[in-house]
């Protein structure tokens, strides 16, 4: 079945069955393969994308529920005005460690960003829950949120 996405801005056409979970027509239909498979259960939050500026987990949605939404990859999360002060407080902070997470980790703080300009800790633990890191690099993500946030004296050390 042909479906016309809406990806990053840009229309893109697919033919796959309706019941295609997002995420496999993201990383194999259109190579878009910056959106991760972790659990494929909505356990671990590496397969976040935004549709309609919403998270949701891309390996548990199938594409016959989006294809008239909006959707935004970690490839196009850069362009927008928050997420490009998230990518950019993720490399000040030097978040990273092995990576495979933080696609999604940057897709669920930009939301939360995008809704709430000045989270509290218990705001940004509540909106990252989802994500899981087996780094546990949560003390820096939580730090440059903050920073994308322009809320002073994040703290970037280890706890
Ligand atoms: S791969 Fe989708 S939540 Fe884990
Ligand atoms: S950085 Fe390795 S799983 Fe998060």
């Amino acid at each position: 079945m042909k479906f016309a996405l809406n990806v990053n801005g840009e229309s893109r056409t697919v033919d796959v069955d309706a019941q295609t979970p997002l995420l496999w027509v993201l990383r194999d239909e259109l190579d878009l393969k910056g959106t991760k498979f972790g659990c494929g259960m909505s356990l671990c939050g590496a397969c976040t994308v935004h549709v309609d500026g919403a998270p949701i987990r891309a390996c548990v949605t199938p594409v016959s529920a989006v294809a008239a939404s909006a959707i935004t990859t970690i490839e196009g999360i850069g362009a927008t005005p928050v997420g490009g002060k998230v990518q950019a407080a993720w490399l000040d902070v030097d978040v990273v460690q092995c990576g495979y997470c933080q696609a999604g980790q940057i897709m669920s703080a930009t939301a939360l960003l995008t809704h709430n300009a000045a989270p509290s800790d218990a705001d940004i633990d509540a909106a990252m829950a989802g994500n899981i890191c087996r780094c546990a690099t949560y003390t820096r993500i939580r730090a440059a949120i903050k920073q994308a946030a322009g809320q002073p004296g994040a703290d970037t050390s280890e706890g």
